[in-house]
């Protein structure tokens, strides 16, 4: 049996993930789980799971939550201290990161210092501190096994093969829920407007970046640094019917793809159980019935957020973490209408023009970038015309 810990439990990756442990009690027993402040599901999956600790963001979530389960033998700890403790301290064998942006950063990179494995679905922390993670990974002998089902995909299409027989990984995108709108149409589109993806049931902040092709962006420096591969050998594709989940093409100019309709237990249940893999009772995807699959270039000037992604990498340095930090903040003002969504890239672009970018040497270089960018795109939020 697998002990395992899981950040950002309440989530549509977290739920996702206790659906899998609920199918197969048998395989894993969960020790720790954290939230933001949804106590109320955070009370009901202790109460199913019972994990030793739990750990929310505030003191008042936790002593909320400490009243509601006086019943229970569950340590609740707040803050990112208490996140950090429950990713690190508790005897575990993996830990499914799935806490959304930078605020994962601190306890994911800490349970691989615990000497943890990693099943990563939060791709911020890949983008602020790629090189950071890896080395610590290498360093306290930890995997890290992709979740996002992309990387997934790439994962499993590399898996017996040589890294140095890759010409390039081509990631597949969905396009988002405003893939088929012109300039114009994106110029006063809503956040709930924006919300609805064609393929997906995710959290908000990663179905807007699927709308603005941010996440795409993202993606390429996430993969940049799990396959350890230039970003000139990182293309996309969009592929509207999230079927081929990504590809790699080998110098013979084979390609390897995975497929499978859309649905992250798939790829989470791979990452929690690899090599094996899990008798899911998920619907077959049956091609037959589907007929035929499309493909079309990424559109750079509707959707420009790609294409920082690429020149994030291309800079290097603290520039991915700036560029992430810009971009919560940006999506996070367009969620609560102050904002419009043809802005969020130039809050982005706007972030890192000015951003003084150095080497990442530690966490502190990551944090301060964050931190710095935050400030100066919140500035930018508010100086924009309304
Ligand atoms: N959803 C998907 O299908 C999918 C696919 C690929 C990759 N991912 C990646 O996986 C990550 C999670 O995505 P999601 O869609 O599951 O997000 P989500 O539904 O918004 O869930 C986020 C989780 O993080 C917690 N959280 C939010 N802010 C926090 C903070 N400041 N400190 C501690 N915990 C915090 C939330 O707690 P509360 O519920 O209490 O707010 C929740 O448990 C993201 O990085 C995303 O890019 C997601």
């Amino acid at each position: 049996m697998k002990s395992i810990i899981i950040l950002g439990s309440t989530g549509s990756i977290g739920t996702n993930t206790l659906d899998i442990v609920r199918r197969f009690p048998e395989e894993f027993r969960v020790v720790g789980l954290t939230a933001g402040s949804n106590i109320d599901k955070l009370e009901a999956q202790i109460r199913q799971f019972k994990p030793e600790a739990v750990a929310v963001s505030t003191e008042s979530s936790a002593a909320s939550l400490r009243n509601r389960c006086v019943d229970l033998p569950v340590e609740i700890m707040a803050g990112e201290e208490g996140i950090t403790h429950v990713a690190s301290s508790l005897d575990a064998e993996l830990v499914i990161s799935a806490i959304v942006g930078a605020a994962g950063l601190v306890p994911t990179l800490s349970a691989i210092r615990s000497r943890k494995h990693i099943a990563l679905a939060n791709k911020e922390p890949m983008v602020m501190a790629g090189k950071l993670m890896q080395d610590e990974a290498r360093k306290h002998g930890v995997r890290i096994f992709p979740v996002d089902s992309e990387h997934s995909a790439i994962f499993q299409s590399l898996e017996g093969h040589r890294i140095e027989d890759v010409r390039r990984l081509i990631l597949t995108a969905s396009g988002g829920a405003l893939w088929t709108l012109t300039q114009e149409q994106l110029l006063n589109v809503t956040p709930e407007r924006a919300l609805q993806h064609p393929n997906w049931k995710m959290g908000s902040k990663i179905t807007i970046d699927s709308a603005t092709l941010m996440n795409k962006g993202l993606e390429v420096v996430e993969a940049r640094w799990l396959f350890d591969i230039s970003e000139s050998n990182i293309d996309v594709l969009i592929h509207r019917e999230s079927i081929i989940h990504s590809l790699v093409e080998y110098k013979d100019r084979s390609m390897i793809a995975q497929l499978g309709l859309p649905d992250m237990r798939t790829p989470i249940s791979y990452a929690m159980r690899h090599p094996a893999r899990m008798a899911l009772d998920l619907p077959s995807l049956n091609l037959a019935e589907i007929g035929q699959l499309t493909f079309c270039k990424p559109d750079h000037d509707r959707f420009p957020c790609l294409n920082l992604g690429y020149e994030s990498l291309r800079i290097g340095g603290t520039m991915p973490a700036a560029m992430n930090a810009a971009n919560e903040i940006a999506v996070e003002a367009f969620l609560n209408h102050g904002l419009r969504f043809c802005e969020i890239p130039q809050v982005i672009r706007s972030t890192m023009e000015a951003h003084a970018y150095q080497e990442i040497t530690c966490l502190d270089d990551a944090l301060e970038a964050d931190r710095w960018a935050r400030e100066k795109a919140d500035s930018l939020v508010h100086a924009l015309p309304r």
